[in-house]
């Protein structure tokens, strides 16, 4: 499955107020790739570790591929007034309407709703790109992220030591 380079690019999906900042839920544009840098560079290697499983010191590859591939669906989470990009979610699509799920929300805006926001819009979006299925893998100890795809309507489908492989169904 192929789509256009960054397809949601600017489509606002959602405005969540967090601490009284206005956030915005919006499709990954070309022209955020220095502010992506930024957020994944000053992510802990804790959080990053919980999200790809090693620890990546150089970002640079990876923001290149979510700007310019045509395989892939990205949202950010941004502060509207600072710009600060606060999260980001993505799915990559695999097979035929089968794609896989990833997500990740700066630490000191965790637990604010933030990644529910984003991972519903993606959920929604999604469908139109005929999407019928996202699959992904988190921690065995990460709460929030399981909890958030039982809130999705996911499912664990197989445990492995230290990891849970999971789906969530999109109709
Ligand atoms: C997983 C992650 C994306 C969730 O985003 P978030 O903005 O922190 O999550 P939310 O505030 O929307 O909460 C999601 C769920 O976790 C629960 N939760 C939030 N903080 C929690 C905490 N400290 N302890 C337990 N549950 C918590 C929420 O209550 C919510 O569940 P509910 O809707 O059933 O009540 C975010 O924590 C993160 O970036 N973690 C590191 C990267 C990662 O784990 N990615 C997932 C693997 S791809």
């Amino acid at each position: 499955m192929s789509v256009k380079r960054c397809p949601l690019c600017g489509r606002v999906l959602d405005k969540l107020n967090v601490d009284g900042r206005e956030i915005i839920i919006r499709g990954l544009c070309p022209e955020d790739r220095d502010n992506l840098l930024r957020f994944y560079e000053k992510l802990r290697d804790e959080t990053i570790y919980t999200r790809f499983f090693s620890v990546i010191r150089y970002f640079n590859p990876y923001v290149e591929r979510l700007v310019s591939s045509t395989g892939i669906l990205a949202i950010v989470a941004e502060d509207a007034k600072s710009g600060e990009i606060v999260g980001v979610a993505e799915l990559v699509l695999d097979r035929d309407g089968v794609a896989e799920g990833g997500i990740i929300v700066l630490e000191s805006m965790q637990g604010k709703g933030i990644g529910s926001a984003m991972a519903l819009a993606l959920k929604r979006v999604a469908r139109e790109y005929g999407v019928k299925m996202v699959y992904g893998y988190i921690l065995a100890d990460n709460i929030k992220a399981y909890r958030l795809v039982k809130k999705l309507g996911g499912k664990p489908k197989s445990y492995y030591s230290s990891m849970i492989y999971v789906e969530v169904p999109l109709d």
